[in-house]
C-alpha cells in the first residue's frame, strides 16, 4: 500500500537560530536555516515526509553512499520580492533535473507533488530566514543519498530525501581569473556529466586546487578526448559574447542542463540577440580574444547567476578581457534576473513561484 506521502509531518523547532543571523553579514552556505525536509525512500515506496528542526543524521558507516558516491544533489533559491512575498525561482525545473540525475544513477524518481510540498512548506516555515536585500537570497540544497548499509556493490534499495536550506549573498567576490584544463577533465561522452552526482564535484576539486594553487579562482573544463573543447567553468557553465552574438558549449552527456543557463538564454532570445548552443573550440577563444571580438565571458550557475570572468590563462598565456563594468550583455542579463526574482520585472515565462 502506497504511504500517506502527501501528510508532511512537521515538528517545529523551540530553539530557533535566526537571531544569530546577520542579514547585513551573509557567507555563503555557512549558517542553515531552522527546519529540514527528510523522507525515506524503503520497499519501492517513498514514506512519509517529515520537517524537522535542522540538525545531523545518524548513519551507518556502511552507508552505501559513502563508500560507492550514490548521492545526487540540487541548487535552488528563494527569493523575497520588494512587496515582501517569498518566490521560488523555477524550482519544477530543478525537480525534472533532479530525476534526470536519479534516472542515472538509478535512484527513485521523486513525484513532482512530493518534492514541491514539501519544498513549499519548509521555506514556508524558515519564510524570515529569506533575506530581503536584491541580489541576496536563501539557497535550497535538496539532496537524495542511497541509505543501504552494505558493502556490495549495487544499486541502494533504501534512501534519503533531504532539502536544507542556507541564506545566501554573492558567491564570488570579484571577478574570476580562470584557467584552460589541459590536462584534467570533469566529464567525458557518455558519463554522468551531465546530472548533478555528488562525485563530480569530489572529482573537480583536485585540477582546480592545482590551479588556486597558482592563482586562479577555477578552471575552464575541456572536452575528455583532445582538451580542445570548452565544456563547463568550475562549477558552472560557460558563455562567451563573441562579435555580439552569446555563444555556449550545447549541452551533451558531459554538461549540466544548467537552470540559469537556460535562463539566460532565453532573455538574450527574447532581446532579439543572435545565440549560439554549439562546439566552442579553444582556439576559436584565442583568435576571438586576438581580434578584439572576445567582448565578453561569465560563468552561470545557481550559486553565483553570473560570475563575470576577468581574463582566460591558456598555455602560459593570459587573455585579459574588457574591464566588467562595460560589458554589456552579462551585466544587463544579471541586472534583469534580479529584477525578475524581486518582482520589479515582469516574470513572462512564469519563472517565479509564491510558497504560499
Ligand atoms: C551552482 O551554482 O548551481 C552550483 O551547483 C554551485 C554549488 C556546487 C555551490
Amino acid at each position: 500500500m502506497q504511504s500517506d506521502i502527501m501528510t508532511i509531518h512537521t515538528q517545529v523547532t523551540t530553539a530557533s537560530r535566526l537571531a544569530d543571523l546577520d542579514m547585513e553579514n551573509i557567507q555563503f552556505g555557512k549558517i542553515f536555516a531552522d527546519h529540514m525536509v527528510s523522507i525515506d525512500y524503503a520497499n519501492g515506496e517513498w514514506q512519509t515526509p517529515q520537517i524537522l528542526p535542522y540538525g545531523p543524521i545518524e548513519l551507518s558507516p556502511a552507508t552505501a553512499a559513502l563508500h560507492y558516491g550514490q548521492a545526487l544533489f540540487e541548487g535552488m533559491k528563494a527569493y523575497k520580492t520588494v512587496d515582501g512575498q517569498v518566490v521560488l525561482f523555477r524550482p519544477q525545473a530543478n525537480w525534472a533535473r533532479m530525476n534526470e540525475s536519479a534516472k542515472r544513477l538509478c535512484m527513485p524518481e521523486i513525484p513532482e507533488e512530493l518534492f514541491m510540498e514539501s519544498l513549499k512548506q519548509l521555506i514556508a516555515l524558515d519564510a524570515n530566514w529569506v533575506p530581503g536585500k536584491v541580489g541576496n537570497s536563501l539557497y535550497i540544497r535538496p539532496f537524495m543519498f542511497a541509505s543501504d548499509a552494505l558493502v556490495g556493490v549495487r544499486p541502494s534499495e533504501t534512501y534519503k530525501f533531504m532539502i536544507f536550506c542556507s541564506p545566501a549573498s554573492q558567491y564570488y567576490a570579484e571577478p574570476v581569473r580562470v584557467k584552460i584544463e589541459e590536462k584534467y577533465t570533469r566529464s567525458v561522452e557518455g558519463g554522468a556529466g551531465y546530472a548533478k552526482a555528488a562525485g563530480n564535484y569530489g572529482a573537480s576539486l583536485y585540477p582546480t586546487k592545482l590551479a588556486q594553487e597558482k592563482g586562479f579562482h577555477q578552471v575552464i573544463w575541456t572536452d575528455g578526448k583532445e582538451h580542445n573543447f570548452i565544456e563547463e567553468s568550475g562549477t558552472m557553465n560557460v558563455m562567451f559574447v563573441i562579435d555580439g552574438k552569446l555563444i555556449t558549449p550545447a549541452l551533451s552527456s558531459s554538461i549540466l542542463a544548467g537552470i540559469t543557463r537556460d535562463s539566460v538564454l532565453q532573455l538574450a532570445r527574447d532581446w532579439g540577440m543572435p545565440v549560439e548552443e554549439r562546439r566552442i573550440s579553444v582556439q576559436e577563444i584565442v583568435d576571438a580574444h586576438a581580434a578584439g571580438t572576445l567582448e565578453d565571458a561569465f560563468g552561470t550557475g545557481t550559486a553565483a547567476t553570473i560570475a563575470p570572468i576577468k581574463s582566460i590563462m591558456y598555455k602560459e598565456h593570459e587573455m585579459e578581457l574588457p574591464a566588467v563594468a562595460n560589458r554589456t550583455f552579462s551585466n544587463k542579463v544579471a541586472a534583469e534576473l534580479d529584477k525578475i526574482r524581486h518582482g520589479q520585472a515582469e516574470d513572462v515565462h512564469g519563472w517565479m513561484v509564491p510558497v504560499q
